[in-house]
């Protein structure tokens, strides 16, 4: 049984790396990344594709806005669905997902996002949960619904912080607990779906 999974990504693509790295030490359950996708032609997540031996695809989001037009949505519904993915993961895609796309794929597309939610949805998740001092952050991968950030949880991992902690240190920790977490959840939904 094989289970495709095509990531989405916008940035330098660490958490796309943890996948594929799992994925060579045979950590990643039935689990096989079938390819890389980002809005961004000069994103770090491109360049996995070459070293990790995936198809790393550039799509144009075709503007310049939060979300994906409507044109631009169906592209990405097409090439997606070419690798006829189990499970699409949104890891740093910093795009909204419009219901066109969460309707195609539907129960199959996950987000992970840098804080405990409900608390901190949208972007600067780290940054806010920082300023407003709460002792305790961490990250959250849930299903993604139309509602931004608001889909059901399906893990979380926390991360304290320290009075030491720098913002740039809670980043930090943040991304070690997600570069665990997701992994695991992937893992996880690989052998139970
Ligand atoms: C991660 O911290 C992820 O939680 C966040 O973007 C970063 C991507 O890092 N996602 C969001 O903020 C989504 N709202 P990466 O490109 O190194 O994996």
């Amino acid at each position: 049984m094989s289970y495709p999974i095509v990531i989405l990504g916008s940035g330098r693509g660490s958490n796309a790396e943890a996948l594929l790295q799992s994925e060579l030490n045979k950590k990643l359950g039935l689990a096989k990344i079938a390819a890389l996708i980002s809005d961004r032609e000069d994103a770090d997540i491109l360049s996995l594709g070459q070293k990790y031996k995936v198809p790393a695809i550039y799509i144009d989001a075709g503007c310049e806005s939060d979300h994906l037009t409507n044109t631009a949505e169906q592209v990405y519904i097409e090439r997606i669905s070419s690798f006829s993915p189990k499970l699409i993961v949104l890891a740093g895609f910093m795009r909204i997902i419009n219901s066109p796309l969460i309707d195609a794929f539907k129960g199959r597309v996950i987000n992970l996002h840098p804080s405990l939610l409900p608390s901190f949805p949208g972007i600067d998740s780290i940054q806010e949960a920082f300023e407003y001092g709460v002792k305790i952050t961490g990250c959250t991968v849930h299903w993604v619904t139309p509602e931004l950030d608001a889909g059901p949880i399906i893990n979380q991992k926390e991360v304290h912080i320290d009075e030491s902690d720098t913002l740039e240190l809670l980043t930090r920790k943040i991304h070690v607990a997600e570069h665990q977490l997701l992994p695991e959840v992937v893992s996880h939904l690989s052998n139970v779906n």
